[in-house]
């Protein structure tokens, strides 16, 4: 009897595998029959072969589909939104680079949901309308928000819970960053950059425990950065680049794993805060076009890991540190546009650099710029005779030490191409 009802059991599983199996086959079919494929990559999606065995379709050890990867396929037409919810056992879509347009944010759907999907990434195609909220919630009051938001937000992502990469880069996405982002507890990549977005920041990204990349940049993003971040331990990337932010760089933004800090292009205010030293493992500090003012502090010199430190187009005053010759790794610098003065120091990896590193800052003086310092040179200090002074001993030292350097920045490079592979792959990611 008990043999019999485990043998009955196995049976209603199998149907069951079988029947999911059935359905998954169905969604691509009607995938298929939904985007327009003028160069013919879904060929092989027809009814003779089993599904698993198409382009871009691979199954899980109980036939159902679990991952489409259909990147770079020409395909064209409206999102199939509702295919995430039919493919329930789906936990990769992989629709990148296509031409695949509409709304993600208005169809409405049957049963199923997206509990498995775990990567997201639908960048470079052409979809419009605002980030459904849903994407991000599974929570019973999401309805409500639906509600409010007069029905344009689908439930269809409704219980993508499970998210941990979701990639929707170069779209047409405007609106708000839903606050409600944060309910993604598994999200460890966020790509929402280059597209529309409007609003502020929610602070409840600061939520995101596990995020580690968090690009938002190229939209019209505004307000401040929000401090809140600073709770996002797992960090290793923030991009927040060519939006329209406001304030100040937070100085209490301790992210001590942060390897990528972008704020390029917005319209912050204040110093650079000398805070910004206790990131140790920065590789890349971009911080250019803004309204930043004030000294460079001496403490970026601290950041003994930078290989790229762009301050250009600000308003940043007073002498370039000797702190920052010091760092041994730098291979792009740029302070130029700004209003700094004095000499450049004569030393160490400043000395590696070419001129429009420094062009635009018509009180700096010394190699590779001009070694005269300008007449109408707003700061003419006792101090910057003293340094006038050890200024032509620090030059002729300063060829070996090119030399030297030269030969760390070789070896450094080499030792850190996994590193700056790292950073390839993520811009290239975008
Ligand atoms: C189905 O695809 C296979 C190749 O994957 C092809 O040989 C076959 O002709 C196709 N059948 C139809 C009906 O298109
Ligand atoms: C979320 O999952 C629940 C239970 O699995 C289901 O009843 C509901 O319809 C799903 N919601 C969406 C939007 O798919
Ligand atoms: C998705 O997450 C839920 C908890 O939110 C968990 O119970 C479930 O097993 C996960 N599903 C998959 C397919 O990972
Ligand atoms: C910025 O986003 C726009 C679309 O909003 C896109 O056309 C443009 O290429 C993006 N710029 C960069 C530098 O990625
Ligand atoms: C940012 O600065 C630009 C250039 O000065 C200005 O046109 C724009 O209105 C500013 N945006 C905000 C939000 O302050
Ligand atoms: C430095 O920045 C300026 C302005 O942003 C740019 O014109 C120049 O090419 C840059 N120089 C280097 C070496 O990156």
């Amino acid at each position: 009897m008990a043999g019999f009802l485990v043998h009955a059991f196995l049976l209603q599983l199998i149907g069951i595998a079988i029947l999911a199996a059935a359905s998954d086959t169905r969604a691509l079919l009607s995938l298929k029959n939904g985007v327009g494929d003028p160069s013919r990559s879904l060929e092989s999606w027809n009814a003779s072969t089993p599904s698993c065995q198409w382009q871009g379709v691979l199954c899980s050890l109980h036939g159902r589909v679990a991952s489409l990867s259909l990147q770079n396929s020409e395909l064209r037409g409206s999102f199939p939104i509702e295919f995430l919810t039919r493919c329930s056992g789906l936990r990769r879509l992989d629709l990148s680079q296509n031409q695949i347009s509409g709304s993600i944010s208005g169809a409405s759907f049957g049963d199923g949901g997206c509990e498995s999907l775990q990567w997201l990434d639908l960048s470079g195609n052409d979809l419009a309308g605002a980030i459904p909220p849903e994407l991000l919630t599974a929570s019973p009051a999401s309805s409500c928000v639906g509600e409010q938001l007069q029905g344009i937000v689908p439930p269809a992502l409704g219980n993508c819970t499970n998210l941990t990469i979701a990639l929707l880069s170069y779209n047409n996405l405007h609106g708000a960053i839903p606050p409600d982002i944060s309910r993604l507890q598994n999200l460890w990549w966020l790509s929402l950059s280059s597209n529309r977005l409007t609003g502020k920041i929610p602070p409840s990204l600061g939520e995101l425990q596990t995020i580690v990349v968090l690009q938002l940049g190229n939209n019209s993003l505004e307000g401040d950065v929000p401090l809140e971040l600073s709770k996002c331990k797992n960090l290793i990337m923030l991009d927040l680049s060519a939006n329209q932010l406001t304030g100040t760089v937070p100085s209490r933004m301790e992210l001590t794993s942060l390897i990528v800090l972008t704020l390029s292009y917005n319209n912050l205010t204040g110093g650079i805060p000398g805070e910004l030293s206790s990131m140790q493992n920065l590789y890349k500090l971009d911080l250019a076009h803004n309204f930043l003012a004030g000294p460079i502090p001496e403490s970026v010199g601290q950041l003994k890991n930078v290989q790229v430190l762009d301050l250009s187009e600000n308003f940043l005053s007073g002498r370039i540190p000797d702190s920052i010759a010091g760092l041994t790794f730098l291979f792009n610098f740029n302070v130029s546009y700004n209003r700094l003065s004095g000499m450049i120091p004569q030393k160490g990896q400043l000395t590696t650099f070419q001129s429009s590193s420094f062009e635009g800052n018509p009180g700096l003086y010394g190699f590779p710029l001009s070694n005269i310092r300008p007449r109408d040179s707003p700061a003419l200090s006792v101090e910057e005779h003293h340094s006038d002074d050890g200024y032509r001993e620090e030059l002729l030292a300063g060829v070996p030490c090119f030399i030297i350097s030269f030969l760390v920045a070789t070896t450094a490079t080499i030792l850190l191409t996994r590193a700056s592979q790292v950073q390839k792959v993520l811009s290239l990611r975008r």
